[in-house]
């Protein structure tokens, strides 16, 4: 995720781009660029690092450039934080800024080559100055056109070029909100950084152009044909604007889900060859010759470890040992084993120590992570990035869910490499996986209806989560985001385990959420709490007909696969969470005691 403005005025562009690009930096922050028009040529400040850093370069220079310009912050998808990788990207005199991934960019690079082009970044987004110049005959709009109708995936996009008069952007897929002023414009990736300049807006849709001039504003569809828009009036406050209108970085997180998810399979999948397409930085010969998996990771992280546990199993053939990174003690892993380190912020000390204590055993190392650059890539073979943008809150909300997606291409990757699943298979788990993010949007549609039970139950002194096989995972992260962000003590179950003891625990009105999507066998253990006075919770697939009789409240989800399932179940518990902590009055977004990335074993 990465956040894009333009302005067109009257005033000098430099102060405003800066400006409005600091209101953008929850977007992303790892490195920052503007380009000017500048006595009818183009001006092109860019770096790695923080944009007051890149403020004070511009200040130092004596603040150059004209009325009209774009500017970018990065958050790194396809190549580390780099001045060469920060944006705006140039060809020629076009000057283009990008947020989204180009699925399609190394066919197009390649193409590019060959028409004579030379590329100075690793990134994807650079294909799309190179292209845009290709199609500019004197009609930047036309250019902009014509060059995204060749690109595959998504794109909210702003173009400068010191031979035209207006910016031009273009959306698919990512956000992108026109500001309109008195006689200029301005351009944003969110509302947010609008408002100290206009509340009056223009949300791009997908498919649309904008013609950005000073004083005027033109939409039009690809094949050029003006389209009627509509003006918004903003009347949110700035603070709750930085949240996209959301109280809580948390609740904006859980609803981006959907994106986030698309964007961790953006270019993974092959549908038509059953595979998956990811570089795990060693052979499919070596992928053959892996007998077990050794995965590392702590607190959420570690549960989807869990679940990859059932996953792997499964789709490759192989099993899978989970550690709890500060307890790893397997300092004498065979050459054959493949060491998988799940860690959002790349950061935690105590898988990165894990990591360091596996490497004198020769063994292939592979990471997953949703921060390009972090530590944790420097210390293995091959990295798989979940590319589901910052996340502030400290819970872990969607970097889980997209650590989720991730292990399940992982698993079928591992599982064709080494002949395990079939590409018929394969092809049918990734047509029903890619409707994922569909699901997830149904469930968060049930909000309300989650929100009513986390009300109900909020006062309760302890709450019980138990589920099965791919679900029991699901069931510690319920109970850990309970803690987490409620205060309210919580466990977690395999539903088969609490006969053994915590069976003790139930008694008249103890809330147990029980995960029933997928197996039967989770029906006796709702029997077993029930009969001693539990307040079931059941989260059953939709339409069933057994568990409604049993429980006290019933949430249904959309039917899928058990594995897809568990990501469903995951978003239910999230909301679950966020308002039983709403309604308590806790601090949500930064829990007391916590940190984001603990970076202390
Ligand atoms: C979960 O909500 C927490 N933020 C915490 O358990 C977290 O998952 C853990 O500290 C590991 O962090 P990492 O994924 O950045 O390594």
């Amino acid at each position: 995720m990465c956040g894009i403005v333009a302005y067109v005025g009257a005033e000098k562009a430099g102060p405003i781009l800066f400006d409005t690009l600091k209101r953008l930096e929850y977007r992303g922050y790892d490195s920052a660029g503007i380009a000017m028009r500048s006595n009818g040529d183009l001006l092109v400040l860019k770096s790695a690092g923080r944009i007051s850093e890149l403020e004070k370069a511009y200040l130092t220079q004596g603040s150059p450039g004209d009325c009209m310009g774009i500017g970018h912050t990065r958050w790194a998808t396809h190549g580390r934080p780099s001045d060469d990788n920060a944006h705006p990207h140039t060809s020629g005199d076009i000057a283009i800024v990008h947020n989204g991934i180009i699925e399609n960019y190394l066919e197009l690079r390649e193409r590019l080559f060959d028409l004579g082009y030379r590329f100075s970044s690793e990134t994807d987004s650079e294909v799309l100055a190179h292209l845009i110049n290709h199609h500019f005959r004197g009609d930047l709009a036309e250019a902009v056109s014509e060059a995204i109708s060749e690109v595959e995936g998504s794109y909210a996009l702003a173009v400068l070029s010191s031979r035209s008069s207006a910016v031009v952007c273009a959306r698919k897929d990512s956000p992108l909100v026109i500001g309109v002023g008195l006689g200029c414009n301005y351009v944003a990736s969110d509302v947010p950084a609008l408002l100290p300049y206009t509340r009056e807006v223009v949300r791009l849709r997908d498919g649309e152009l904008a013609i950005i001039h000073r004083g005027q504003l033109e939409i039009k569809d690809l094949s050029g044909r003006p389209v009627a828009y509509l003006m918004e009036h903003i009347d949110w406050d700035v603070d709750a604007a930085e949240k996209g209108g959301y109280s809580h970085f948390m609740l904006k997180e859980i609803h981006e889900q959907p994106r986030a998810l698309q964007e961790t399979m953006a270019g993974r999948i092959s549908e038509i060859g059953g595979d998956v397409m990811i570089d795990l930085g060693f052979s499919d010969d070596e992928v053959r010759k892996i007998q077990r998996v050794c995965i590392v990771a702590c607190g959420t992280s570690y549960h989807a470890g869990l679940l990859a546990r059932y996953l792997f199993l499964r789709a490759a053939g192989l099993p899978v040992d989970v550690e709890v990174a500060s307890e790893f003690q397997h300092q004498q892993m065979r050459p054959e084993t493949l060491l998988v380190a799940i860690s959002q912020s790349g950061e935690t000390a105590d898988t990165l120590q894990a990591l360091k204590k596996a490497s004198p055993c020769g063994i292939r190392c592979i990471a997953i992570t949703n921060v390009v650059g972090s530590t944790v890539t420097n210390l293995v073979d091959g990295t798989i990035y979940t590319r589901c943008g910052p996340e502030i809150g400290v819970a872990a909300t969607k970097t889980f869910t997209s650590q989720l997606a991730a292990l399940i291409l992982l698993g079928i990757r591992l599982g064709r490499a080494r002949g395990h699943i079939s590409p018929d298979k394969a092809r049918k788990m990734l047509v029903e996986f890619s409707r994922l993010p569909g699901f997830v949007q149904e469930v968060l549609d049930e909000r309300e209806k989650i929100r009513e039970i986390a009300e109900q139950y909020a006062g309760s002194s302890t709450y019980f989560f138990i589920g099965r096989d791919y679900l029991y995972p699901i069931a510690l992260e319920g109970a850990l985001k309970m803690k987490e962000i409620a205060y309210i003590p919580a466990e977690g179950y395999a539903g088969g385990e609490l006969k053994h003891g915590p069976l003790a625990l139930i008694t008249d009105g103890t809330p147990v959420v029980a995960l029933a999507t997928c197996g039967k066998k989770i029906q006796s253990n709702i029997k077993e709490v029930r009969a001693r006075g539990a307040e079931l919770i059941a989260i059953v697939e939709r339409g069933d007909p057994n568990i409604g009789k049993v429980a006290s409240t019933v949430i249904e989800l959309p039917p899928a696969m058990p594995i897809l399932s568990a990501v469903l179940c995951t978003v239910t518990l999230q909301l679950l969470s966020y308002y039983t902590a709403l309604k308590l009055g806790r601090e949500i977004d930064k829990p007391r005691n916590l940190a984001k990335s603990v970076t202390v074993e």
